[in-house]
């Protein structure tokens, strides 16, 4: 029986979430942990799940049963499938190496996943750049609202520099990053919307804010150009500070990134937050041992250009 495996890449943003969403830039970077999907020919569609993801969903006919809404990602992906591909069934298992809703881009890397398996066994062709459009409508119909930013940058790759529409593949070196695992509340929609109400009571202040990280990002990637890390991580930790002052952190990220800054050259939230990944640059042992000494768990994460398997 023909058999595929897909991986697509999670995601860590060094700088410019939310404000990304009024229109500025922002800078993301592919890991080289993700989501990996094995498939298999079958009828209709049978998903299996490893590790932090438990759960199964069966499509009988026209009917499935989604558990929840990471299913309903995998049931929309493979609907997407079946109209464009004509796939007809598929057995798919699905491993995550990140925890779903923390702010690493799971969803998006599970749906990127799950459609390059699917059109490997369609025997389709399927670029990054529609990938990443397909990945962006799935997000859109499960979510009802989303930025292309993740969908770009697990379909793609490498470190981007993402505005608007504008996706800029930035050739640019980056050490390993220390990726921490910590427990996120609220959804990115509610913190999303959290941000425009106090926008919509505060435009200039909150504007001001937007600004100085447009600022930020600007200057992030002329230090990212330069190979200038210590600039690069000093930035990232502005980043955060700002995001904090939208209401964005909590303490013990705060913490966190405060206990880290002796170790690393920079630290911040990455995502939505409420919680959730913080990104650290680079990787030391020593930053590790402080997320551990937290409770939280830590993880090595190198920039994935596509090199790995199944891609
Ligand atoms: O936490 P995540 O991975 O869903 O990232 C959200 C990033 C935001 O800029 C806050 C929203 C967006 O859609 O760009």
């Amino acid at each position: 029986m023909v058999e595929f495996e897909a991986f697509s890449p999670g995601v860590v943003k060094l700088f410019g979430e939310h404000a990304v969403v009024y229109g500025h830039p922002a800078v993301a970077v592919a890991i080289d942990r993700g989501v990996r999907v094995v498939c298999r020919e079958g009828s209709g569609l049978r998903v299996r799940t490893v590790s932090t993801i438990s759960g199964s969903v069966e499509w009988i006919g026209d009917k499935a049963v989604v558990e929840s809404q990471f299913f309903a990602y995998i049931e929309a992906a493979y609907r997407l499938a079946r109209e464009r591909w004509g796939v007809s069934g598929i057995n798919a298992e699905v491993v995550s190496e990140l925890p779903p809703s923390i702010g690493a881009a799971t969803s998006a890397a599970t749906v990127g996943a799950f459609l390059k398996c699917a059109a490997g066994l369609a025997g389709a062709e399927l670029s990054a750049e529609e990938l990443a459009e397909m990945i962006y409508s799935v997000e859109k119909l499960v979510q009802g609202a989303a930025s292309r930013m993740d969908g770009s940058v697990t379909a793609m790759g490498g470190v981007l520099l993402v505005r608007g529409s504008e996706r800029v593949r930035l050739n640019v070196e980056i050490p390993e990053l220390l990726v921490v695992l910590t427990p996120r509340r609220g959804t990115t929609r509610s913190l999303v919307a959290m941000v425009r109400e106090l926008r919509e009571r505060m435009p200039e202040v909150v504007d001001s804010v937007f600004a100085t990280i447009s600022s930020i990002v600007n200057r992030g990637v002329r230090c990212l150009e330069s190979g200038d890390y210590r600039c690069v991580g000093e930035l990232m930790t502005m980043n955060h500070w700002l995001l904090a002052s939208l209401g964005l952190s909590n303490a013990q990220v705060d913490s966190l990134v405060r206990a880290l800054s002796g170790a690393v050259y920079g630290a911040k939230m990455s995502g939505a937050g409420g919680g959730g990944v913080v990104v650290a640059l680079p990787y030391t042992d020593s930053a590790r041992a402080i997320a551990e000494g937290f409770g939280y768990e830590a993880v090595r994460a190198r920039v994935w250009n596509g090199t790995r398997r199944g891609d």
